[in-house]
This record gives C-alpha cells, sequence and structure tokens, in this order.
C-alpha cells in the first residue's frame, strides 16, 4: 500500500513523507484500513496470544522462538538485568525534577560507557547488545524514578517477566497478575511501527557504525518529543484540563479555533482509527472491570465522538498514544513515566532495526535544496 507523496514544485518532500527510507521485513502497516503486522503476525493475535519477551524475539529473529529458544532467551535478558552501581550513582545525581526520558537517554550512555565495546558489524556481538539494552531499559527507569524520590532502587525479581518486574521495580510491591499481564500487552503493542520518526532516528545513528547506546539515546530524544511518543502524556493532561464529556465540545471549538492539535489524534500513516488504540480500549475494559472506572475515560469517548464529527473525514483518528494513559493513570504509574514505558516497548524495535542497517549499511546522507544567499562580501564589523 503506496503512501500519498506530495512533492512540491523544487522536489521537497516535507517531512519525507511517504518516501521510503530503507528496505524492511520487520513490521507492516496498511493505514487505509488498519493494519499492523510483526514479521507478518497480526498484533492482535500477538496481543491476544504473546508475551512481551516472545514478540522481542520474533522482532529479532524474524520468527517466534522454539521453547528452548525463548527459555535461553529469557535468561539471557535476567542476566543483562545487571545495571552497574556508577550507573545508578549518575541517576540519583541527576536534577530530581528533570524528565524520565532525558534520564534514560543519559543511562544509555552511561551504560556504553561502563560495558565492552561493541563490535556493531559482527551479528553474534549485536545479540549480546539487544539483550543488554532490552533488560536494562526498565532497570534504568524504575530505578530513576525511585530515586528522584529520594527512594532506594528496587532489585529486579529473577523470577519475574519484564512488565511484571518493571511494575515490581518501579513500586515495590508485586502487580496483580491481570495488571502485570496488562503491561504486557501493552509492550507487545508499542514494541514496533515501521519507519517511525524514532526508528529512523535510530537507523540514522546506526548508519554512522556508532555503538548500539547511542543508537538508542538518540532514538529516546526522538520519542519523547510531545508528536510522537511524547503524546500519551500530553493526552492525559489535555482529558483532566478537559475536565468532563460535558466540557468536550466548547474545548474542541476553542482549540480547533485557535489551530491546536488535539494530543492522541492523527497519524502520518493511519487515515483510520490506530488499531492498536482498539486493543488498548480493550486493555482499559478489562483493568475497569477488576479496578473500577475513571471519569477520565467518559471524556476521552466524548472526545473521540467529537473530533471524529470535526475531522474524521481529514482522516484524523485516535492513535496509539490516545489510551494508553488511562491504562498507565489505573497502575499508579506516574504521567512523566509513560513515554518511558513506550521506550521499554520500542527498544525492541530500535534493535531489530539497527541489526537491519547493519546487515546492509550505507550512511545515511540526504541533501539538501539550498535557498540561501552566496557570494556575500565579508562587511568588517566596525561597517555593519
Ligand atoms: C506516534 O509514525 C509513527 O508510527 C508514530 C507512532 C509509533 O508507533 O511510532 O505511531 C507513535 O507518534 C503516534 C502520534 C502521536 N502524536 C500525537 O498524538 C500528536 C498529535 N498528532 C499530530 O501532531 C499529527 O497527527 C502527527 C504529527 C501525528 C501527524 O501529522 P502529519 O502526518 O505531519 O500531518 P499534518 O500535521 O500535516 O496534518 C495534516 C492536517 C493538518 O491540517 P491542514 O493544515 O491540512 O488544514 O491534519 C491536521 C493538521 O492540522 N491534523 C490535526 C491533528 N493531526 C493532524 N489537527 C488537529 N489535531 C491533530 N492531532
Amino acid at each position: 500500500m503506496r503512501i500519498k507523496v506530495t512533492v512540491k514544485d523544487n522536489n521537497l518532500v516535507p517531512g519525507l513523507a511517504g518516501i521510503p527510507a530503507a528496505e524492511s521485513a520487520i513490521s507492516y502497516i496498511d493505514g487505509q484500513v488498519g493494519v499492523l503486522e510483526y514479521r507478518g503476525l497480526p498484533i492482535e493475535v500477538l496481543a491476544e496470544k504473546s508475551t512481551f519477551e516472545e514478540v522481542c524475539w520474533l522482532l529479532l529473529y524474524g520468527k517466534l522462538p522454539t521453547q528452548a529458544e525463548l527459555d535461553t532467551f529469557k535468561q539471557q535478558l535476567v542476566e543483562q538485568r545487571a545495571v552497574p552501581q556508577k550507573v545508578f550513582d549518575l541517576l540519583a545525581a541527576l536534577p530530581a525534577d528533570g524528565h524520565p526520558m532525558a534520564a534514560l537517554s543519559i543511562g544509555y550512555n552511561a551504560l556504553g560507557m561502563t560495558s565492552a565495546p561493541c563490535n556493531v558489524l559482527d551479528s553474534a556481538a549485536r545479540q549480546l547488545a539487544y539483550a543488554q539494552l532490552i533488560a536494562s531499559t526498565p532497570v534504568l527507569i524504575a530505578a530513576h524514578s525511585r530515586l528522584r524520590q529520594g527512594k532506594k532502587v528496587v532489585p529486579t525479581d529473577p523470577k519475574l517477566d519484564i512488565a511484571a518486574d518493571f511494575l515490581w521495580m518501579l513500586n515495590g510491591e508485586k502487580p496483580a497478575d491481570l495488571v502485570a499481564r496488562v503491561l504486557d500487552v501493552a509492550l507487545i503493542l508499542h514494541a514496533d511501527h515501521t519507519m517511525n520518526a524514532s526508528t529512523f532516528t535510530g537507523r540514522v545513528v546506526a548508519s554512522t557504525e556508532a555503538d548500539p547506546y547511542a543508537v538508542c539515546a538518540a532514538a529516546v530524544g526522538s520519542l519523547s518529543g510531545p508528536l510522537h511518543g511524547g503524546a500519551n502524556e500530553r493526552v492525559l493532561q489535555q482529558l483532566e484540563k478537559i475536565g468532563s464529556a460535558a466540557a468536550v465540545p466548547a474545548w474542541l471549538d476553542k482549540q480547533l479555533a485557535d489551530k491546536g492539535k488535539i494530543m492522541g489524534f492523527g497519524h502520518r500513516v493511519y487515515k483510520t482509527k490506530d488499531p492498536r488504540a482498539t486493543c488498548i480500549q480493550g486493555l482499559v475494559r478489562e483493568m475497569f472491570a477488576q479496578h473500577g472506572t475513571t471519569p477520565i475515560y467518559d471524556t476521552a469517548l466524548k472526545l473521540e465522538e467529537c473530533v471524529l464529527e470535526r475531522l474524521g473525514d481529514k482522516g484524523i483518528h485516535p492513535n496509539v498514544d490516545f489510551f494508553s494513559g488511562i491504562v498507565y493513570q489505573k497502575m499508579g504509574i506516574p504521567t512523566d513515566v509513560f513515554t518511558p514505558i513506550f521506550a521499554i516497548a520500542r527498544v525492541a524495535g530500535w534493535l531489530a532495526h539497527w541489526d537491519e542497517q547493519m546487515q546492509d549499511n550505507r550512511l545515511f546522507r540526504p541533501s539538501q535544496i539550498f535557498v540561501g544567499l552566496r557570494g556575500v562580501t565579508y562587511t568588517p564589523i566596525a561597517e555593519r
């Protein structure tokens, strides 16, 4: 399914919209009908039947693992959760009100500084890096969240899988099975998404043969933006600002009159409802059934209804970020940790794309259309 490419008269394509940056076999999107597949498997099937660790293997190695492969991979992930104390000490020294996404980027680079150099041209070396970065991402985020509150780091529990272990390390309490499973599914849904901005960022950095820590640190910076992964945090702030379902129409009128963006809506590729948003709504219902509802969901449903009335014909529908914060808030996760959770999942996709890039690498170095001045004379400062 080809996306419409709008070429300006000087051949510039703003935002490279619809322009292929690479060949990839990892995930597939049909934005017209709302399809997302990882290595040919529909996201809905994986959300129902798989686990985040199994999906990591699928993305990285191109097929579902055997039981032996999965057991070995999970053991490797547990071993790689060991983050050096120096890194925790650095996280503890960061400004307490700094954003956790900045802390994660710093954490990745600190991890790189305390790890053996990675020969990025060697696939076996890359496989070791996959496990270390997937395993350490939740450890870095949970540790930073506690350290900035003046609390002690909660050590990882080797008996728990990534989702449950993250909640344990974040809260110091073992999560209910349903809550751990809901987070596991949310991680599956966020793990990869073709050539999104943070993945493209990672591939550009990878193409210079930089190490995987630099690749992930750069990708985190890209993901943190409100137009990308940072939207999930802003959606919750937006819903809280609206206040109630009754207040939605007036708020929306003003937001559109002011040419403001509705966070959690719209997508460069999906011109129908993001299939992940639909899956996440299922998780909202599961959480509400067991843990009670929150009025903010009613506000969200009313906002979806009103935005579709006003912007549906422009292909503006809820995206993955619209409902996810409602689930995370129900889990008691701090709002500014929502986007780091996106990174816990997406690091698997970034690493799969890193490997793909290194298998047939060519430095990314696009051109430009020069619109500046030439032949300018140097004027001495006294004469300016
Ligand atoms: C993610 O790429 C990925 O795959 C990303 C992601 C992933 O898994 O990696 O799916 C995750 O980043 C989801 C997106 C999260 N961001 C938001 O929710 C922020 C709000 N959304 C918008 O900023 C916007 O929809 C983008 C940035 C996501 C996409 O914008 P595009 O493709 O560049 O489209 P555009 O900005 O050119 O908009 C086209 C028109 C414009 O109107 P006109 O100027 O043509 O009149 O649609 C309007 C826009 O104003 N529009 C919106 C809107 N999104 C688009 N108007 C109001 N609110 C919005 N959210």
